[in-house]
Parts: structure tokens; sequence; C-alpha cells
């Protein structure tokens, strides 16, 4: 059992302050009877809120999708640089965000972010390998040879040996080629670094899948949306 107002406080109806005033005023209805007093304990997973006749959906955690832009880095404060949690709008900030796991400031795409410390944690714990996938522009050419020696797994400058990686050469030519990487770790810069392993150079870096999920191709770099009950329940299920 929760206040009412810590309840619809945490929900970003405002200060509870703000709510005692609200509810005072007759609008706030809980299983369809008015309320006047903002301090009663309710249970917000089993009863239904209105005010002024609108549903409140409540929810503890949320699960965001973003498709994280250049030059912005995954962490929710910084002094000098924007950060991913500052892109968000205060609908989704009132629930204090965070990235899972983190996207270079010059890397793209699919960041997920969410207050659900659980989930969070088996998300980027190597233990339960959540597949990553890549597309990356290097700027030479990209052979068999690579293929293999990522398959076997690669040894970082730190003398670190990569788990087993699959590449995916889409194109290869002198000037350069394009590839898909699907990892199953989070080091710092791997995808980076397993190339420089192997004398070759990321030039352009996008996570197009986290686990079982894809980059949704609706959001443009810098949006966010929310994830659907299915991919929550198929994030759990790692
Ligand atoms: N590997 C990298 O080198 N950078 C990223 O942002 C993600 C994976």
């Amino acid at each position: 059992m929760e206040r009412l107002d810590k309840v619809l406080s945490n929900l970003g109806y405002g200060s509870r302050k703000e709510i005692k005033a609200i509810v005072k005023q007759g609008i706030v209805k809980i299983d369809g009877n008015i309320i006047k007093d903002s301090a009663i304990q309710i249970d917000p997973e089993k009863v239904n809120i209105e005010i002024n006749g609108e549903e409140v959906f409540y929810r503890k955690y949320i699960y965001l999708m973003m498709n994280k832009p250049q030059g912005v880095i995954s962490a929710t404060y910084d002094n000098y640089d924007t950060t991913v949690v500052d892109l968000i709008g205060p609908e989704y900030a009132v629930f204090n965000p965070f990235p899972v796991g983190r996207l270079d400031k010059d890397t793209v795409g699919l960041l997920l972010l969410t207050n659900d410390g659980e989930l969070n944690h088996r998300l980027i714990s190597p233990k339960w390998h959540v597949y990553k996938v890549y597309y990356a522009e290097i700027d030479s050419p990209v052979n068999a040879r690579d293929i293999e020696v990522f398959e076997e797994g690669v040894v970082l400058d730190d003398g670190y040996k990569c788990m087993s990686a699959h590449l995916n050469i889409l194109e290869s030519n002198e000037s350069g080629s394009k590839i898909e990487l699907t990892i199953q770790e989070g080091k710092f810069h791997q995808v980076k670094r397993m190339f420089n392993s192997v004398g070759k150079t990321v030039t352009f870096l996008k996570r197009i899948k986290f686990g079982p999920l894809d980059l949704d191709a609706e959001l443009e770099e810098g949006e966010i949306r929310e994830l659907s009950k299915d991919e929550i329940d198929m994030l759990k299920e790692i």
C-alpha cells in the first residue's frame, strides 16, 4: 500500500502539495468514488484512479527504446556533454530512467533506458550472453580470415580474449567495407577494439539489435518510444 499523493507524484502529476490541492477540488476518483484526502493508502496495482474523468495509467517501471544520435553520452548526468537522459521528455523523466549499458558518444542506434534495476542488471551481466548486433563501416576490406578470427575469439589490446562473435560481410572493397557483427558481451569500445586487433578502423557504428529487440525503423535519431508489452515480456524471458 502507498499514499495516493506519493503514487501520483511519482507519476509526474505534481508535488505532494499540488496533489493535495487537486484532490481537495473533488476531481480525483478511486474506483469511481470521489475522495478528498490525498494521504489515503491505496494499492496502485489494484485500484482504478481517475483525475478529471481521465484514467491514470499506473506503472512503476518504464522501458524505453531510443535511437541514440551521435554526440550524446550514455549517462544520466554530465558536466559538459548532453546525455541520453537529457533527450527524454518530462513525462518519462519523472521515472528517473538510466541507460542499459553504454554506447560510445559517436555510436548511434538502439539504446534501452529503464528504471528497472533488476532487469538492467540481467541485461548487462556477461552471464546472460545477451546478443547485440552492430552495423559498422570499416576503413578497409574485411575478409574471410577476419570472420574466422572473430569466430574463434579475437584478442584485444589488453590481452582479453573475446567470446565468439559472428561477422557478416555485406560489402567489401579497397575503399572500405560494410558489415554486421553479432557479439555477446559489452566490453568498453568492444567493436572498435575488435577491428583494431585485426588492423582495421571502424568509421561508423550503429547498434541495430539488442537481445530480442530490433531498432524500430520508424524512430529517427534522437527519438524515443516506450516498449510494447510484448517487447518487455521478450526481454524478461532472456
Ligand atoms: N562497441 C564499440 O566500440 N562502441 C560502442 O558504442 C558499442 C560497441
